[in-house]
């Protein structure tokens, strides 16, 4: 069985096999779920070289648990990793880990479109502790090398961009980030290790939101930092999980995560196809104005999305001719398709960001986000195509002008 464990094994196979052993487990194919908060220790001794981290025994979940650890593992080897920890959301994972990379005085670069909790930890939670944020449009790798100063220690971004598509190049943007003495930070929750490698692209940590398409079933919340060196990922474990946000994920989530990367590999390939399909129909309809999906020949960033991506992914965002009204009609005219914020589950959800997640913005604060009126951000579902398709054109019908 330990054969599964080897990194030459293909991704589905380590994605249901890697790290476990039924033989060693009673033969169980499911592996148990420990929910133990706390572990006994044989004698004093082995529980003070615990402590001094000289045994590299349990004894505390919130810092580490045999189940965590299973999913840890396997999240690493999906990713090509050092190392992963695994925490109760994405914001979770995202706050811990940069609490854990930064100091007072130190700079942020960030991307222009950040998915709006992330937005709002940097600029109103890390600026009141003396860090400094900076956002470019990292579309252009350009913008990153100008901005790029003595200061800057982490270069933060997501690609595809929530919730408008934008693509940022991993490689150009992690080679003027290292020249320039800065980390970079990937954002990964649209793509799952699945369709894009953050790590072997040059970034340093890759982190999810696995409430998305890694679990896979709209039934959790829990997030993951990925990591290429391993003593950043034991900080991040050791203060940015148990000291600073305590975002430990329950062993229960830990397990419904390893039951959705069983099927991850499927599921992808299938709203990747279905998405694209759903895409190419929009761009025909009159009532679009533009189709943000990378997988389209018309997609400007088509030949970056080729290179950094397996496929092109599940999510599509569009924006409708007629703008803010059209959106708010599009959204209450749909049947199927569910009026929902989150991602990657087998329901089709759309969301319009100007009238949901960014409705307290102003337009201008719209605008500089890169998000138009008239956008509406799709994650397409697992549904027989033909009834996504048929529910979005009824919609879409009655938005046309
Ligand atoms: C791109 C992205 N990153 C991070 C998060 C935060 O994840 P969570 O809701 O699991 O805390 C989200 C949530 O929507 C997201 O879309």
């Amino acid at each position: 069985m330990t054969t599964f464990k080897s990194s030459n094994s293909g991704f589905s196979t380590r994605a249901i096999h890697f790290g476990y052993n039924p033989a060693e487990n009673k033969g169980a194919l499911v592996p148990p779920i420990y929910t133990s908060s706390t572990y006994s220790f044989p004698d004093v001794a082995y529980g003070s070289r615990c402590f001094a981290g000289e045994e590299a025994g349990y004894f505390y979940t919130r810092i580490a648990n045999p189940t965590l650890a299973l999913l840890e593992g396997r999240l690493a080897s999906l990713e090509e990793g050092a190392g992963a920890v695994v925490f109760g959301s994405g914001m979770g994972a995202i706050t811990a880990t940069l609490w854990s990379m930064l100091e007072q005085g130190d700079e942020v670069l960030a991307d222009m479109t950040l998915y709006g909790c992330t937005y709002a930890f940097l600029n109103h939670g890390l600026t009141r502790f003396g860090v400094t944020v900076h956002h470019v449009d990292m579309t252009d790798p350009a913008n990153v090398a100008a901005a790029i100063g003595p200061k800057t220690r982490v270069v933060y971004f997501e690609t595809p961009a929530n919730p408008n598509m934008r693509l940022v190049d991993i490689a150009a943007v992690a080679a003027i980030a290292h020249a320039g003495g800065a980390k970079v930070v990937v954002d990964n929750t649209y793509c799952t290790p699945y369709l894009q490698q953050p790590l072997l692209l040059g970034a340093d940590v890759s982190v999810h939101s696995m409430t998305k398409y890694l679990g896979g079933h709209g039934d959790l919340t829990a997030g993951a930092a990925i990591f290429s060196d391993i003593e950043l990922a034991l900080k991040v474990r050791l203060f940015g999980l148990k000291d600073m946000t305590g975002a430990v994920m329950s062993a229960q989530d830990a397990h419904l995560v390893m039951r959705g990367l069983k099927t991850l590999t499927l599921r992808m390939d299938r709203h990747c196809q279905s998405a694209q399909v759903v895409a190419e129909m929009l761009e025909q309809h009159g009532a679009t104005a533009v189709v943000h999906f990378p997988g389209l020949p018309s997609c400007p960033q088509h030949e970056l999305a080729k290179r950094q991506m397996r496929q092109f992914g599940g999510m599509v965002a569009f924006e409708l001719k007629g703008g803010l009204d059209a959106g708010v009609r599009f959204m209450n005219a749909l049947k199927l398709v569910t009026r929902a914020v989150s991602l990657g589950d087998a329901e089709t959800l759309a969301q319009h960001p100007a009238s949901m997640t960014h409705s307290t913005y102003t337009p201008e604060e719209r605008a500089a986000s890169g998000i138009p009126e008239g956008l509406v951000r799709l994650s397409i579902g697992l549904e027989d195509i033909k009834d996504v398709l048929a529910d979005l054109h009824q919609a879409l019908d009655h938005v046309a002008v």
